[in-house]
C-alpha cells in the first residue's frame, strides 16, 4: 500500500518541499488596526480609520501608485531605498496623525534605512535555477517496458508544471492565511492580501488554459503507457489537496466517495500531513471571522438593516403590482406570485436568526448569518472608500472558486476524452466523479448566492452623512 501510494509523486519527480507545514504561522507585520475591530473600538479607531485612509489618498494614490504602475508597465525596478523610504514615510506619517493609536510593533523603529547587501558570490543561471535536477526529473516508465512512448513525456511535463504552479499558489495561500491569522487586519494587511489574490487568479488563468496542452494528446496515444501507472492518481496530488483543505473544503462536505478514498490511496507522512491541516482553521473560517468582527450592522442609533428590509419590501411590493397587472391568465399570476414568494421568504430567511441556521443546517449556506450581512452590505455600497479593498478581497475569492471550478470542469471533460466511462487509476468512476466534483467542492458559493439579496441602486436605502463619514475619506487642515 505504502509503496503503491507513492507512486502518483514518484512519476512525476521528487516530492515538492512545502515551507509552510501545520500550525507553523509566521510573525505578522505591524498591526496598526482592524477595519472592523478598530471602528468597533469607538473614537480612537475612527481617528484611525480618517487617518488611514488621508495617507493612503495622499501617498497611496499619488507617489506610491504612480510608482507601482511604472513597475508593473515596464517591469522596472523600484531601488531598495525608494521603497523603504515610502514604507517608512507612510509608517511614520499614521503614527504621528494619530497619536492615540499604539505604536505598530515594526521591526524598523527609528529613520535607519537598511540597504540590500552586495551578493558576494557570482551565480550561475543553471545552478540558480537547480535546472539539472528539474530537467533529470523526467523518467517515462514505458521504456521499462519496451520502446517509450512518446507522449509519456509531455504527460510528465504537464504534470510537473501544474504542481509547481500548486506550489506557488499555495504559497501565496500561506501567506494571506498569516495575514488573516492576525486578530486585526489593517488596510495595508487587506491590500497585501487582494494583491496575492490578484496573482492566484492570473496563475489559476494558465492554468486553465494549459488544459489544451495535454488534449493534444489523442485517447490512443495515452492508452500506449496509460496501464503502467496504475494505480498512481491524481488523487494522490497533495498539493492539490492540500490546496483544497486550505481553501476551506472539509471531509464531510466532500462527495461520499472522496471522504475517505483518497485517504486511503497516500502513503502514511502525507496522510497525517493533511490530516493535520484539516485540523488548522482554513480560509473560509478566517474570512467569515473577519466579515462577522466587522461593524457595519449597526452605526449608533442608524440601523442599517432596518432600512433595507423596508428597501426590499418595497421592492418586492412593486414586483408584485407589476405582476398582478401583466399576468395573462391565473395559471401564470399563480407561478409568478410563488415565486415572489419564494423571494420574500428567501429574504425574511436573512433576518431571522432561526430561519438562518436552519439555511445553514441544510447546507445551504455556509457563511455565518453576520458575515453574510457584512459582506452584503460592503457589495451593495462598494463605492465607500473603506469598502474598496474589502470589496476587492470579496470578489476575487469569488472569482478563485469559479476558476478553480472551471479548472475542475476542463479536466472532467479531458478525461472524458481520453477514458470515455474507463474508471480511474485511482479508483473512482473517473469522469463521472470529477464531473460531480465541480459543483460539490466548491467553497466561496455564498458570494455568489448572496446576488440573491441584492437590491438595484436606484432602490437601496441612502447612507446618512455620518455614516457616510465614516465610511469615507477626506482631508482636514488641522
Ligand atoms: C490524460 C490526462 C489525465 C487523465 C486521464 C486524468 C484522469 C484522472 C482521473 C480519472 C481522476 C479521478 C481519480 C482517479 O480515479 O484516479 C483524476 C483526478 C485528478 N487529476 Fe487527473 N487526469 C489527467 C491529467 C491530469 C493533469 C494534467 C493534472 C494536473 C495536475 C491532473 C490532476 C488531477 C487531480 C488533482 C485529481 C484529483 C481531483 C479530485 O480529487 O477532485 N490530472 N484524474
Amino acid at each position: 500500500m505504502r509503496d503503491n501510494a507513492r507512486r502518483y509523486g514518484d512519476l512525476i519527480g521528487p516530492p515538492a518541499t512545502r515551507t509552510g507545514e501545520p500550525g507553523q504561522a509566521r510573525k505578522g507585520a505591524a498591526v496598526v488596526r482592524d477595519v472592523g475591530a478598530g471602528v468597533l473600538a469607538g473614537e480612537v479607531a475612527t481617528q484611525s480609520l480618517r487617518a488611514c485612509f488621508v495617507f493612503r489618498a495622499l501617498l497611496c494614490s499619488s507617489v506610491h501608485f504612480v510608482l507601482y504602475s511604472l513597475f508593473d508597465r515596464y517591469a522596472c525596478r523600484y531601488s531598495i531605498a525608494t521603497l523603504v523610504v515610502i514604507r517608512k514615510t507612510r509608517h511614520t506619517k499614521r503614527i504621528t496623525n494619530n497619536e492615540q493609536r499604539s505604536a505598530p510593533t515594526a521591526k524598523r523603529t527609528n529613520n535607519e534605512i537598511f540597504p540590500m547587501p552586495k551578493n558576494v558570490k557570482p551565480v550561475y543561471y543553471g545552478d540558480y535555477l537547480q535546472l539539472d535536477k528539474l530537467l533529470d526529473a523526467q523518467s517515462p516508465h514505458s521504456k521499462m517496458y519496451g520502446p517509450e512512448a512518446h507522449d509519456e513525456m509531455l504527460f510528465i511535463i504537464v504534470h510537473q508544471v501544474y504542481e509547481l504552479w500548486f506550489k506557488q499558489v499555495l504559497h501565496e495561500l500561506r501567506a494571506i492565511h498569516t495575514e488573516f491569522s492576525q486578530d486585526q487586519l489593517d488596510d495595508s494587511a487587506l491590500q497585501v492580501v487582494a494583491h496575492r489574490l490578484r496573482r492566484i487568479l492570473a496563475i489559476q488563468d494558465l492554468m486553465n488554459d494549459q488544459v489544451g496542452v495535454i488534449e493534444t494528446m489523442t485517447p490512443q496515444e495515452f492508452l500506449e503507457f496509460r496501464d503502467y501507472l496504475v494505480p498512481a492518481s491524481g488523487f494522490q496530488s497533495i498539493q492539490f489537496k492540500e490546496l483544497e483543505i486550505r481553501l476551506g473544503l472539509t471531509r464531510n462536505t466532500r462527495i461520499a466517495f472522496d471522504q475517505q478514498s483518497f485517504y486511503n490511496r497516500l502513503n502514511d507522512e502525507h496522510r497525517a500531513y493533511l490530516e493535520a491541516l484539516e485540523q488548522q482553521p482554513n480560509l473560509f473560517d478566517r474570512v467569515d471571522a473577519w466579515l462577522a468582527r466587522m461593524p457595519f450592522l449597526q452605526f449608533e442609533d442608524f440601523s442599517f438593516w432596518d432600512v433595507y428590509q423596508q428597501a426590499v419590501k418595497n421592492a418586492l411590493d412593486r414586483d408584485e403590482e407589476i405582476i398582478r397587472q401583466n399576468a395573462s391568465d391565473d395559471t401564470q399570476l399563480a407561478t409568478e406570485l410563488d415565486s415572489l414568494q419564494a423571494n420574500r421568504d428567501n429574504f425574511s430567511a436573512l433576518f431571522d436568526n432561526e430561519r438562518y441556521e436552519s439555511l445553514q443546517e441544510n447546507n445551504q449556506v455556509r457563511l455565518s448569518q453576520r458575515a453574510m450581512l457584512s459582506a452584503l452590505f460592503i457589495t451593495q455600497y462598494r463605492e465607500e472608500p473603506a469598502f474598496h479593498l474589502a470589496h476587492q478581497v470579496i470578489t476575487s475569492l469569488a472569482e478563485m472558486d469559479e476558476k478553480l471550478t472551471i479548472w475542475r470542469y476542463k479536466h472532467a471533460m479531458m478525461v472524458q476524452r481520453m477514458l470515455g466511462t474507463k474508471i480511474g487509476t485511482g479508483g473512482s468512476s473517473g469522469h463521472d466523479y470529477l464531473r460531480r466534483t465541480t459543483e460539490q467542492n466548491r467553497v466561496f458559493k455564498d458570494f455568489f448566492a448572496m446576488a440573491t439579496y441584492l437590491l438595484p441602486k436606484s432602490a437601496l436605502p441612502e447612507l446618512p452623512s455620518s455614516v457616510r463619514q465614516a465610511l469615507g475619506f477626506y482631508f482636514r487642515h488641522d
